[in-house]
């Protein structure tokens, strides 16, 4: 069967029709999955119904999977490649941790030395209306920047953190996630390595521009997250469950949006295909 990309939106995203992830997709496949990947920044699978080894089987495909050591705590307990976004509560009664996971705009992991290239969500079990995705396309906001803000930002670094609403918010967790995940700082504006494109690499993740202090960094941190994600850039994407998507970190950011019943369950599963490296320490 052929493969057929259906646009998602004006900025970015199609779906991809014509393929099953369970029927092993044949080389030529994949390549046509590629070259649209690049081409739109984030693929739409539907109605997959999957097991975990075949998503994760399928994610291999594209690239060396991380194995998530610097989130331990959101791991699949038997699959380290598969992070897990889930408000499920745990056995013991008390909240996920991962709870609130993707709730700012960011682009994945991009507070390692090595920020995903790609990420694969998949949809387990999604509320009856709300808990939506939204996506933006960050060489298109690049593109749109005057050429007196892109010469601006063309230098800056930004200092990257995990930061994300935590559940636990005791001394220890604090000294866990700062030895596991210290401050990593990420050129603003980064080349994308397939396409040469660039692409804005900023997100709310973001907390000061290296060699500033973060008050002065604020407000130009704030236009960009602002400027990005304006809605002429963004997919919003309503889930149904057996979904996978498939987005490009180099030139997207996304952000998961909390506007449902928390009394209802919401349960996703991401592999993330590790990128080139990038950054540095910042101590
Ligand atoms: C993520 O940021 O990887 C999760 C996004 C979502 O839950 O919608």
């Amino acid at each position: 069967m052929t493969i057929e990309f259906k646009p998602l939106s004006f900025s970015l995203g199609a779906e991809v029709l014509g393929l099953k992830i369970k029927d092993s997709p044949s080389k030529e496949q994949i390549e046509l999955v590629r070259a649209g990947f690049l081409k739109y920044g984030i693929l739409l699978f539907r109605d997959q119904h999957i097991s975990r080894e075949q998503h994760i089987g399928f994610s291999k495909l594209f690239g060396e999977l991380d194995q998530h050591e610097s989130l331990p705590r959101d791991r699949h307990p038997d699959y380290s490649e598969l992070l897990m976004v889930t408000n499920e509560p745990k056995p013991n009664g008390m909240p996920s941790d991962s709870k609130y996971t993707g709730q700012v705009w960011h682009s994945d992991m991009s507070f390692t030395l090595a920020p995903a290239m790609g990420s694969i969500l998949r949809s387990i079990k999604v509320p009856s209306v709300g808990g939506d995705t939204m996506f933006s396309n960050m060489t298109l906001a690049y593109e749109k920047l005057s050429k007196g803000m892109q010469n601006l930002i063309s230098d800056l670094h930004g200092v990257h953190t995990s930061a994300r609403k935590i559940i636990d918010l005791s001394q220890d967790r604090i000294d866990e996630t700062k030895k596991l995940i210290p401050p990593v700082a990420q050129p603003i504006v980064r080349i994308h390595p397939e396409t040469g494109k660039k692409a804005l690499y900023i997100g709310e993740k973001v907390k000061s521009f290296v060699g500033m202090t973060e008050d002065e960094s604020k407000p130009l941190i704030d236009y960009l997250c602002r400027h990005a994600s304006k809605p002429q850039f963004v997919y919003r994407h309503q889930w149904q469950a057996n979904e996978l998507l498939f987005w490009d970190n180099r030139c997207t950011m996304h952000l998961a949006l909390g506007d449902y019943d928390e009394s209802e369950i919401r349960h996703l599963e991401r592999t993330t295909i590790l990128g080139t490296p990038s950054g540095y320490v910042l101590q």
